[in-house]
């Protein structure tokens, strides 16, 4: 019996030296020390044995079952901590290397110029007003004294949604909106997209950004407006900006202008930027037609106002010296990188 239960601890010695998981260790366990173990079997024939030979008989037993079980504490501790090791090999990385760059976005130029532009305004005591991509011919067209047989209104110049249902082609169609809801003394801004069915060239796009002036008030006369816009031209280009103003005609004002300001390239010299002209038209503008005043309610009598709209495109591509105006639009990382450096704080101020 002796040699029996030595002959198990050898056994149980060799196989725990080669269990590798919990999963063998636990086999083990059961088949040497658990319940139904060889341990156990022994225990059961001690009560065959005569009372003076069990205590000795039983004594050797338990030497060989504790034994066993402080070799399996040990096998535990050595799966244990190999597992532990590989978790931490899988696991480990240099907490002092320094992390991946994640690239920052930045604004887009044109954003850049709007709020460049809307500050400027809002200095001179203007409030910002939204309107609507998605318009109907009264905004963009019938309250702003637009006749219906007014070539603008063709298929060829105007994306229709369907009847009546259009995207607004200027930025105009912000000061009927704002006429319709408040009531003069008003001032505001609207910059925003618009859409004309134009082809998409070097100075063409069908989605442009305009942003829209409208100031209504008593004794509101064209100087208001010309200062205004004299003003707008010193702080966005310089105060060696020059500016003219050219007789136009807009449906909506009268009388109307177009603003041009001196080319910034060349200075007014003449260069291929300002085609030799050496000027660069930037706004349209004029002072509110009574007609539009009468349709929206307001008393043309008593009140006068100016409105203008100037091309957030052009001015921006003027600022940055950008040549093609689809380089606003075709979102190639290469270019819009260029702006990275441009916040909102440290142009022109
Ligand atoms: N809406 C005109 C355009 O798109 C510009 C304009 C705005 C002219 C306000 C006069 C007054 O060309």
């Amino acid at each position: 019996m002796k040699e029996e239960l030595h002959a198990i601890l050898k056994q149980a010695e060799e196989d725990l030296k080669r269990a590798q998981t919990f999963f063998d260790l636990n086999n083990l366990k059961s088949r040497f020390v658990g319940k139904k173990s060889v341990i156990n079997q022994f225990m059961k024939r001690l009560g065959s044995l005569s009372p003076e030979e069990r205590p000795a008989f039983g004594k050797q037993i338990n030497d060989v079952k504790t034994k066993i079980e402080s070799i399996i504490k040990a096998t535990e501790e050595r799966i244990n901590s190999k597992l532990y090791e590989q978790s931490v090999k899988a696991a480990s990385f240099d907490y002092t290397m320094p992390a991946r760059p994640s690239e920052i976005g930045s604004l887009h130029p044109i954003s850049i110029i709007q709020h460049q532009i809307e500050d400027v305004m809002i200095s001179m005591g203007f409030q910002v007003a939204e309107g609507f991509d998605v318009e109907d011919e009264f905004h963009n067209f019938d309250a702003l004294n637009t006749p219906k047989d007014h070539p603008a209104r063709n298929l060829a110049d105007t994306f229709f949604i369907e009847k009546d249902v259009l995207l607004r082609t200027q930025t105009s169609t912000v000061q009927i909106r704002v006429m319709e809801n408040y009531k003069p003394p008003l001032k505001i801004i609207s910059p925003g997209r618009c859409y004309r069915n134009d082809k998409f060239d070097q100075t063409h796009s069908p989605v442009f950004h305009q942003l829209e002036a409208l100031v209504v008030d008593e004794n509101i006369s064209f100087k208001d407006l010309k200062e205004t816009l004299n003003h707008f031209a010193v702080r966005m280009f310089g105060t060696s900006c020059k500016t003219r103003f050219r007789p136009h005609f807009f449906p909506f004002t009268e009388p109307s202008a177009e603003m041009d300001v001196s080319c910034f390239n060349c200075g007014g010299k003449g260069c291929s930027t300002c085609k030799n002209s050496g000027w660069i038209e930037i706004a349209g503008a004029g002072m509110v037609d009574p007609n539009v005043f009468d349709a929206i309610g307001i008393d043309s009598e008593k009140y006068t106002g100016f409105a203008f709209g100037c091309g957030i495109d052009r001015i921006t591509m003027q600022k940055f010296c950008i040549p093609d105006i689809r380089f606003l639009f075709e979102n190639d990382l290469r270019f819009l990188r260029q702006f990275n450096n441009f916040s909102d704080y440290n142009i022109n101020r």
